[in-house]
């Protein structure tokens, strides 16, 4: 039995322990939170009866009981928590971006290997079927070569420091660094970035919207363009497909093009359009990305073996999401 405690019970520490409670072999014995209310509230609900709260984690990681952290603090005390908690001799699940500075994933993974401690990245897409496939398709080489990825999104995040450029780094940071990571993973090492950002809410800190564009040492490309500054609820377009010499991948499909038997709610699809406007569609089974990683980490965990998502991969995504917010501010392009 791995028994958990959590560093921060806000939005996303709730995400993981609903999928935890389904996973066997896991159980949440303890947790802190700033806030008692927050600690006190999140134990209540996915505790283990007699779970423990604390406002200061330091106290909790006295406990030798405890065999696993969940680190879900805002991304700027990151460090501190996971420094600590491998001090302590605890394997840790660190949600993403790994830290705001890269001095200071270089310290994670310098105590995180001192302490012979297992680590790993909140990097939830790469556990998401949908990604996966498209992943699967460009790789096949469906689209021909090189591929634009083109993404836009908005929206805005519940609690301000998202939007401030010293604790979350905005969208093109703590939003993006999940196609940072994939497109890693996809489409291979990043070669230079350019980027323009501004700042479209007075009460944000920096720039809270941008455009950006990552080259591939592969000549593929990934295309941004995310603000977390317009009004709040004002809708903001967003676009998400891949383009290449043979054609254009979307997301979705329409429903004419249906395999027999296709359902929406077990399945998802792609549609590819090719030359002369042939379609050619890809289904996936769609799961729960969130239980699905819950269920890895504890795997992993418990075997004491090395997950999927590891520091370097942090280290890795958080060079291109600095490299996006430099490239942004000055509009000179970075290579990495
Ligand atoms: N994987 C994903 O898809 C995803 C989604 C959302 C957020 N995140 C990441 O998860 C992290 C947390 O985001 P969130 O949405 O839960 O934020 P949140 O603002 O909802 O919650 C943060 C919590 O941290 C607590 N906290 C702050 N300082 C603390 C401290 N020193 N000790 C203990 N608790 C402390 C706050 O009281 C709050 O409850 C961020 O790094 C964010 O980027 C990941």
């Amino acid at each position: 039995m791995l028994n958990i405690g959590f560093i921060a019970c806000g939005g996303i520490a709730r995400h993981h322990a609903s999928r935890l409670a389904n996973v066997r072999g896991a159980r949440i014995i303890a947790c802190a939170d700033t806030f008692a209310e927050s600690a006190e509230s999140f134990a209540a609900e996915f505790g283990e009866p007699g779970a423990s709260t604390y406002t200061d984690y330091r106290r909790m990681l006295r406990r030798a009981d405890l065999d696993a952290i969940w680190v879900c603090t805002p991304t700027f005390l990151h460090a501190p928590a996971v420094i600590a908690a491998a001090k302590a001799g605890k394997h840790i699940f660190c949600e993403k971006p790994m830290a705001m500075k890269p001095g200071d994933a270089q310290r994670m993974a310098a105590e995180v290997d001192k302490a012979g401690v297992r680590f790993t990245m909140g990097f939830v897409r790469r556990f998401c079927p949908e990604w996966g496939k498209m992943k699967q398709i460009v790789q096949s080489g469906t689209l021909g070569s090189p591929v634009i990825w083109r993404f836009a999104a908005g929206g805005k995040p519940p609690n301000q420091w998202f939007r401030d450029e010293n604790k979350g780094g905005g969208p093109l940071l703590d939003g993006a660094i999940h196609n940072y990571d994939f497109a890693l993973q996809m489409l291979g090492p990043v070669a230079s970035v350019q980027a323009s950002s501004c700042q479209f809410d007075s009460t944000s800190v920096g720039a809270d919207t941008a455009s950006a564009i990552l080259n591939f040492a592969s000549g593929d490309q990934h295309t941004l363009i995310w603000s977390w500054g317009m009004a709040k609820g004002a809708p903001a377009a967003s676009l998400n497909d891949l383009i290449g010499p043979k054609g254009t991948l979307q997301f979705g499909m329409t429903a004419d093009k249906a395999p027999k038997g296709f359902s929406a709610k077990t399945h998802g699809a792609f549609t590819f359009k090719g030359a002369g406007g042939k379609q050619r569609v890809f289904t996936y089974k769609r799961s729960d990305m969130f239980l699905d990683q819950a269920k890895h980490v504890v795997a992993h965990f418990e075997k004491n073996e090395q997950p999927l998502a590891t520091a370097a991969d942090g280290i890795a995504a958080l060079e291109v999401g600095l490299s996006v917010l430099k490239s942004g501010k000055s509009q000179r392009t970075i290579r990495l």
